[in-house]
C-alpha cells in the first residue's frame, strides 16, 4: 500500500477543504491512502505520489474533482435512522397540512444517492396523497455530480434495497431491472435534484417548510457549521423544521434554533416559532 508523507497529506487536505469544506483531521492519512491509491491506479499512474505530483502541476485537471469525490463519504440508506420519518408521518406533516393551504417545500441537503429524498417522497405518497395533489416540492442537493447522477437514475442494488426499505414499498414503487431495482417514475418525478456546495453561495432556494440536512455537518469545522446554520435560518420558514443527523446538533453553534423532541427523534425549530 502507498503511504503518504506529511507534505502530500497537507496538499490533499487543503485541496479537499477548498472544494468541499470537508475538514480532514491529521489522523486521516490512512483514509487518504486507501481512498486515493485506487484512483491513482484507475488513472494509469504508478503510485499515490505520482497522482499528487500530477495534481500539483496541473491545478485544473479533472482529477482534482475526482479526489474530492473519492474522499467524500456517501453512506446513506432508505429511511435511515427511522425516527425522523416517524416524526414526519405522525406529527409534522399532519401539522403542516392543517397550517398550510398552498404548496409545501422540503429541502434535502446532502442527499447522496437519493435514498433520503425518495424515502420522503414515498412516505408522502403513502400517507398524505392530498399533499401530492396540492403540490409538494422536494429539492435534493449534493456537492457531488457523480452521486447526483446515480440519484437521478434511481437504480439500486439488492444490498441497498435490503438496507431499510420495507417490502411493501419495494413492491409498490420499484421495478426489477436485471440485478437491480429502479424506482418508479411517479416517485422519481417528485424529487428535483440540483448540484450545490453547502459551503459556497447557494442557488436561489424557495423558503422551506422542512430541511433535512443529515450527516453532513459532521465533516465541517465549527466556523463552517455556524455559517451553514445561519443560512438555514434564512431559508427555513418561521414555523419550519430542521432535521440533522443523530450525532449532530445546533447546540453551541446557533442559539436561534431550539431542539424539539418528537417521539424518539429530535428536530430543531427557530425560537420564535410556535410548535405543533
Ligand atoms: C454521509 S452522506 C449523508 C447522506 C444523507 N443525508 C443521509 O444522512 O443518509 C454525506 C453527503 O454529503 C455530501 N457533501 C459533502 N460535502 C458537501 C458540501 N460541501 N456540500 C454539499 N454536500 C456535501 C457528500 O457528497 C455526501 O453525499
Amino acid at each position: 500500500m502507498d503511504t503518504i508523507n506529511s507534505s502530500d497529506f497537507n496538499y490533499i487536505r487543503d485541496l479537499v477543504r477548498r472544494h468541499s469544506a470537508i475538514a480532514l483531521e491529521a489522523d486521516k492519512a490512512y483514509l487518504v491512502e486507501t481512498r486515493l491509491a485506487p484512483l491513482a491506479r484507475q488513472a494509469g499512474l504508478a503510485s499515490l505520489q505520482e497522482l499528487i505530483g500530477l495534481l500539483r502541476i496541473q491545478p485544473t485537471h479533472p482529477l482534482h474533482r475526482q479526489v474530492v469525490e473519492a474522499i467524500t463519504t456517501h453512506e446513506t440508506s432508505f429511511f435511515r435512522d427511522i425516527h425522523p420519518f416517524d416524526a414526519l408521518k405522525n406529527t409534522i406533516l399532519p401539522a403542516l397540512l392543517t397550517r398550510r393551504h398552498s404548496s409545501l417545500t422540503i429541502w434535502c441537503a446532502a442527499c447522496s444517492s437519493g435514498q433520503e429524498p425518495f424515502s420522503i417522497a414515498m412516505l408522502v405518497r403513502e400517507h398524505f396523497p392530498a399533499l401530492v395533489a396540492r403540490q409538494i416540492r422536494i429539492i435534493a442537493t449534493d456537492l457531488s455530480g457523480a452521486i447526483l447522477a446515480r440519484a437521478r437514475e434511481g437504480l439500486y442494488s439488492q444490498i441497498e434495497i435490503n438496507r431499510g426499505l420495507p417490502a411493501a414499498l419495494l413492491t409498490r414503487y420499484f421495478d426489477k431491472q436485471g440485478l437491480h431495482w429502479r424506482i418508479k417514475s411517479e416517485i422519481r418525478r417528485m424529487v428535483e435534484f440540483q448540484q450545490s456546495n453547502l459551503a459556497e453561495p447557494w442557488p436561489l432556494m424557495p423558503p422551506a417548510d422542512l430541511v433535512f440536512m443529515r450527516n453532513v455537518l459532521i465533516y465541517f469545522d465549527v466556523d463552517t457549521k455556524k455559517a451553514i446554520l445561519s443560512r438555514v435560518r434564512n431559508i427555513l420558514k418561521p414555523d419550519g423544521y430542521l432535521f440533522l443527523g443523530s450525532s449532530e446538533t445546533t447546540l453551541n453553534l446557533d442559539t436561534a434554533f431550539q431542539p424539539i423532541s418528537l417521539g424518539k427523534s429530535t428536530c430543531y425549530q427557530l425560537r420564535q416559532s410556535k410548535t405543533p
